[in-house]
Order: structure tokens, then sequence, then C-alpha cells
């Protein structure tokens, strides 16, 4: 498992705090799946310059856990766009608060599809008028 350097722009970067967390103390893993969400969904409304849903996850894994306290950061960078949908890829990394060594901890691919005042789906890059 490379943990080099992430993959992306830095999109979000928050705290997992103790109301995060699962029975067993680590950190939710639905917590980290809402929080990559999100990251995706600022770069697709960015790239549609406009309302974007999630339509799909795939390959969601989780490398490692995260605890209490440690810092958490998404990245997340665009990869196919399709005519109205768009594939992101985003991961999470921790650094824990007293240390500069991090970690990738989850990868996901999310596609959001661009959305229509009415929520249907639209052209990502709609044609000039
Ligand atoms: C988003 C939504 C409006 C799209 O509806 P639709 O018009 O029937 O969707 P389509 O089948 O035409 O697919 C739209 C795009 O998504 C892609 N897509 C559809 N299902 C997919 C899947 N399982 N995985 C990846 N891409 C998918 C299609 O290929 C298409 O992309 P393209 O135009 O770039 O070729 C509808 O599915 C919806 O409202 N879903 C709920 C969204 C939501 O609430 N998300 C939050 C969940 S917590």
């Amino acid at each position: 498992m490379p943990d080099s350097q992430p993959n992306g722009l830095p999109t979000i970067r928050t705290i997992a705090m103790p109301a995060d967390t699962n029975p067993a103390g680590d950190i939710f893993g639905g917590w980290l799946m809402s929080q990559m969400d999100l990251a995706a969904g600022s770069v697709a409304a960015l790239t549609a310059r406009g309302r974007t849903a999630t339509i799909a996850v795939e390959g969601m894994k989780f490398h490692r856990p995260v605890k209490v306290g440690d810092e958490v950061s998404l990245y997340a960078e665009v990869g196919h766009i399709g005519r109205t949908s768009m594939r992101i890829h985003v991961e999470a990394w921790r650094r824990q608060r007293e240390s500069e060594i991090t970690q990738k901890v989850t990868e996901a691919t999310f596609t959001f599809v661009a959305l229509d005042e009415k929520g249907a789906a639209r052209p990502v890059f709609p044609p000039e008028v």
C-alpha cells in the first residue's frame, strides 16, 4: 500500500472528533465516507458549475483506522467526464496531532451527475447558447 503522496487537490481538512466514533472507539467509516462525498461533491459542483448528485461509489477501500484527534485531509481529482457524469477519485489521509507523518486511510471513486433545476441529468458542459 503506497503512502507516498496524495493524489488530487486538497479539498477538505478537518479533525476527527469523539462524536464521530463507532462503538469500538475508532472513527466511524460512514463519517469518513461522508467527508469523501463532500469533497467529491465540491469538485463536481465546480466542474459542472452547478448542482450535482452522487450516483455511484466504486472501489471504496479502508486502508487504516482513523483515531480521535487525527487531522483528516481529503484530496479529490476529476477523472473521466462523460456527457452528464463525472468520475472523481478521492483519497483521505490522516495525520496524528503530534506527528508530521501522514498515512492514506481511504480511497474511492465517486460518480456525480450534473443536474438541472428540476433535478434531472443535464450535460456537464451545456452547449453555448
Ligand atoms: C442522478 C439522477 C437524476 C440521474 O438519473 P438518470 O437520468 O436516470 O441517469 P442516467 O441513467 O441517464 O445516468 C446519468 C449518467 O450517470 C451515469 N451512471 C448511471 N448509473 C451509473 C453507475 N451505477 N455508475 C456510474 N455511472 C453511472 C450514466 O452513464 C450517465 O453518464 P453520462 O451521461 O456521462 O454517460 C438520478 O439517478 C437520481 O436522482 N439519483 C439520486 C441521486 C441522489 O440522491 N444522490 C445522493 C445519494 S445519497
